[in-house]
């Protein structure tokens, strides 16, 4: 199978920014799409904008965190659609904050999302695969996986921990399964400083209203590594504003 008309792809973290605007990106090529994320309205909404031009969607509210989830969304691919053709791990939080301000709980909520959230992903999605013979991992890490910058050492650590896992997997794939890590830099979305400590979420937010490129670059990036013909595998991409250090 070439290019994105007819795949199957199920995204988390659809009900804003990157995830929604790759669904957006991808019904717009013809995708099915199995869209997940825990705000049910925000995620509907996402749902029946798609539908509304046309497209082809379903949702299933559905918290990263908890295995069961993810299996709940692989399988909502299977039997709405017969098939999974590609999962995108994009469900994430960037609450930033200085080590000694203690937040732990924000600290446990990145690590349950990005690296537990991922291999919940695995679990469910990669005995549909083999069974199928084909499949995509699509794994959302950042910038930060490559460069550490304070206050985001637990963020960064967690999306090191995306990066390293998704590598890890893609050796481990097969001829069959492809497996793309993909990291954008400051992208313009709700999601940045969102929980963050006051004072990071400030700087961060200043510095994505400077320099943020749009989410839809993001999507572009994910359409491409997903086009390509089956033997293919766009094992990395980073995607970053031109002025990002
Ligand atoms: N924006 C940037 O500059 C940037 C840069 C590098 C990497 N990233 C990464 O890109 C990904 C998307 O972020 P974004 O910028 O698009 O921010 P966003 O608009 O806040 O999107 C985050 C998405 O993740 C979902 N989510 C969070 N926790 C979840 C959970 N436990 N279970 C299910 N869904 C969950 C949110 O939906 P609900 O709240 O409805 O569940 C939302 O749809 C994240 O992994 C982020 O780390 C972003």
């Amino acid at each position: 199978m070439t290019g994105i008309a007819g795949r199957v792809v199920a995204i988390t973290g659809a009900s804003s920014g990157i995830g929604a605007a790759t669904a957006t990106h991808l019904a717009g090529k013809g995708a099915r799409l199995v869209l997940g994320a825990r705000r049910k309205d925000r995620l509907h909404a996402v749902v029946d904008q798609i539908v509304a031009q046309g497209g082809s969607a379903v949702g299933a509210v559905i918290d990263v965190t908890r295995r069961e989830d993810l299996k709940l969304l692989t399988d909502t691919a299977v039997h709405q659609f017969g098939r999974l053709d590609v999962l995108v791990s994009n469900a994430g939080t960037m609450a930033v904050s200085p080590f000694d301000e203690l937040l732990q709980d924000d600290w446990d909520a990145m690590v349950a999302t990005h690296v537990n959230g991922l291999l919940n992903g695995i679990g469910a999605a990669l005995p549909v695969f083999r069974r199928q013979h084909s499949g995509q991992f699509v794994n959302v890490a950042s910038t930060a996986a490559y460069i550490v910058k304070s206050p985001q050492g637990v963020y960064a650590a967690t999306k090191t921990a995306v990066k390293v896992l998704t590598e890890a997997l893609r050796q481990e794939s097969g001829p069959h399964l492809r497996v793309t890590l993909v990291s954008p830099g400051f992208t313009n979305t709700e999601g940045v400083g969102k929980g963050a400590s006051p004072e990071a979420a400030a700087a961060l937010v200043q510095q994505r209203d400077e320099i943020a490129i749009p989410p839809s670059a993001i999507a572009s990036a994910i359409g491409f590594a997903i086009e390509q013909p089956s033997g293919v595998d766009i094992s990395e991409v980073v995607v970053r504003p031109t002025v990002q250090t």
